[in-house]
């Protein structure tokens, strides 16, 4: 684990109140894996006094194409919902953020899985990116499925590997199919061995259901609870599992869908 300030190099406003930020972090990007997260100093003196934690959302890696980020880079991909992540939103290039990590246990594809489906519920799409540049530079096949309120919400086309195939649902209907991601689902689910998802508790549990349907499906889910150590210690995160009470921190936050108490 490590915790180093890392200067931002980039900075991209992808829609209102959705920042891309790139830091050269080359000791970090050297261990992080897909699903790991970071948790993040979010002012310059302590307050607000807890950070915050943010997903791994890509890294940089020496041929190949991660959306423009070069070797040794890191990028996290924010959305403001209060104060914290609103100063991390506001910082500029060759500012740096004070940075610990990489924490907790990312996703786990199974060695005989040949084609992943991605399931993204809004900001939910960040750490799925890094994992299908994962499983594309592995030669398996990905589908990265996303839902939003509106077209403003989706994840870039540009911005994914050219070898994902990539399936969109807005409430609206503004772009791609209207409705819920979820009722994306039933057409991509056969064609795929293993399922990832982060996003809301209520779209887990539609996916959780959609599965039951078909049981030969196993899936993995990245779950979000509001952290304060970030590393184990103060018990701030605890899920309930079918194992007993479990750290989203320190146990996950990929956790085998069946084990979490929905
Ligand atoms: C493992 C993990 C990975 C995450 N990855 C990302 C990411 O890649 N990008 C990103 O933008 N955000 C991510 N988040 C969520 C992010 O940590 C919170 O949005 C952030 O902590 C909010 O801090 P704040 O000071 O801006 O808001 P606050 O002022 O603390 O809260 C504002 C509002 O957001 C709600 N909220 C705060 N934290 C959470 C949370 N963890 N889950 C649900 N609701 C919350 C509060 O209840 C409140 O309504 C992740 C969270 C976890 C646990
Ligand atoms: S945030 Fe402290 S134990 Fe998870």
């Amino acid at each position: 684990m490590i915790q180093a300030r890392f200067p931002i190099v980039a900075r991209d406003e992808l829609a209102p109140g959705t920042v891309l930020l790139r830091l050269r972090a080359p000791a970090l990007a050297r261990a992080a894996r897909a699903g790991q997260f970071v948790h993040v100093r979010c002012g310059d003196s302590h307050d607000p006094l807890l950070r915050r934690p943010i997903s791994l959302h890509r890294v940089g890696v020496a041929g190949a194409d991660r959306g423009g980020l070069q070797p040794d880079e890191v990028a996290l991909l924010l959305q403001v919902v209060g104060r914290g992540s609103a100063w991390l939103a506001q910082r500029r290039l060759g500012d740096e953020l004070d940075v610990l990590g990489p924490l907790g246990r990312g996703f786990r594809p199974e060695p005989k899985a040949g084609h992943l489906l991605l399931v993204g519920g809004g900001l939910g799409v960040a750490p799925l990116v890094m994992l299908a540049d994962e499983a594309v530079r592995a030669g398996l096949a990905v589908t990265l499925a996303m839902g939003t309120r509106t077209a403003a919400g989706v994840f870039p086309a540009r911005l994914l590997p050219e070898e994902v195939e990539y399936a969109v649902a807005t409430e609206d209907g503004s772009l791609g199919q209207k409705g819920l991601v979820t009722d994306l689902l039933p057409a991509l689910l056969p064609w795929s061995d293993q399922v990832f998802a982060c996003g809301p508790w209520p779209m887990l549990r539609a996916l959780r259901r959609l599965l039951q349907l078909t049981p030969a499906k196993r899936a993995q889910v990245s779950l979000e609870e509001r952290m304060g150590c970030g590393v184990g210690v103060c018990y701030g995160c605890v899920v309930e599992t079918r194992h007993g009470r479990r750290r989203v921190c320190h146990d996950g936050p990929v956790f085998n869908l069946d084990d979490v108490v929905l």
